[in-house]
């Protein structure tokens, strides 16, 4: 079964049916989720804020999370963030499918593998198959959304958070390699991966990065993009479930 983690700005799911909500206890602690029906699929929706949200990137219980969907489950996830530009050619809002990220988190349990040496590959940190078919659902609403715009690859840059970053911070990012900058993509894939469990993401620029303005981030602007960007990814979500 597919499963969606939602993040700032999706908390809950408009247009899912049928909502059963359910705790799943697992042996890193108790996960709130929902099972429900989207058009004629049954899905999972994890919003990884908590319900309700109170869990800030940092404090995000992701192995918890990860168990929960398996546990319930899960076969395949897709994970939606709100995220600031990097590259200063994207718009706000604009959806970007990533195909790569950099980790710049410190501090977060990292792995499931504490007590046993265990390497997984992480070259390609998104699940390629799941993100040709995300381009797909992207394509196919795009042709009925002129105002809809994404970009079928980039780099999300995985920042620490809470705080947002310095202009300094931002133009290193850009440097590296960085499109977009979020807080919870790591380590999400990577204990997704650890668990073999196909794992992708779709993300919503909310704000242009620290500095591309040569202005605060404006942070009552972000509602509007989170909003309008948010919509898009209900669209798509929802063409991706038909589709497979
Ligand atoms: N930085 C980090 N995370 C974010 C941002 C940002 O500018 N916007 C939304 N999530």
């Amino acid at each position: 079964m597919l499963a969606i983690i939602g993040g700032t700005g999706f908390g809950d799911f408009a247009g899912l049916q049928e909502i059963e909500p359910k705790q799943v206890e697992t042996e890193f602690g108790s996960v709130y989720l929902e099972e429900g029906q989207l058009g004629t699929s049954p899905i999972l929706f994890l919003p990884r804020h908590g319900n309700p949200p109170r869990f800030p990137p940092h404090k995000i219980n992701y192995r918890a999370n990860i168990d929960a969907l398996i546990a319930a489950g899960a076969d395949k996830v897709i994970a939606v963030t709100a995220v600031g530009t990097v590259d200063d050619s994207l718009r706000v809002p604009e959806l970007v499918i990533p195909d790569q990220l950099i980790d710049y988190t410190y501090g977060r349990v990292q792995t499931y593998f504490d007590d046993e040496i265990h390497h997984i590959d992480f070259t390609f940190p998104y699940d390629e198959t799941l993100r040709q078919q995300l381009v797909e659902a992207a394509k196919k609403c795009q042709a009925g959304n002129a105002e809809l715009v994404f970009r079928d690859r980039g780099v999300y840059g995985c920042t620490q958070g809470p705080r947002l970053e310095t202009a300094a911070e931002i133009r290193r990012m850009r440097i590296d390699g960085c499109d977009i900058v979020g807080m919870t993509a790591m380590p999400e894939g990577t204990l997704a991966r650890e668990r073999e469990l196909p794992y992708a993401g779709i993300s919503v620029t909310v704000n242009a990065g620290a500095g591309i303005n040569d202005m605060a981030v404006k942070l009552d602007e972000i509602q509007a993009a989170m909003d309008e960007g948010m919509s898009w990814v209900r669209d798509i979500l929802a063409s991706f479930v038909n589709s497979i």
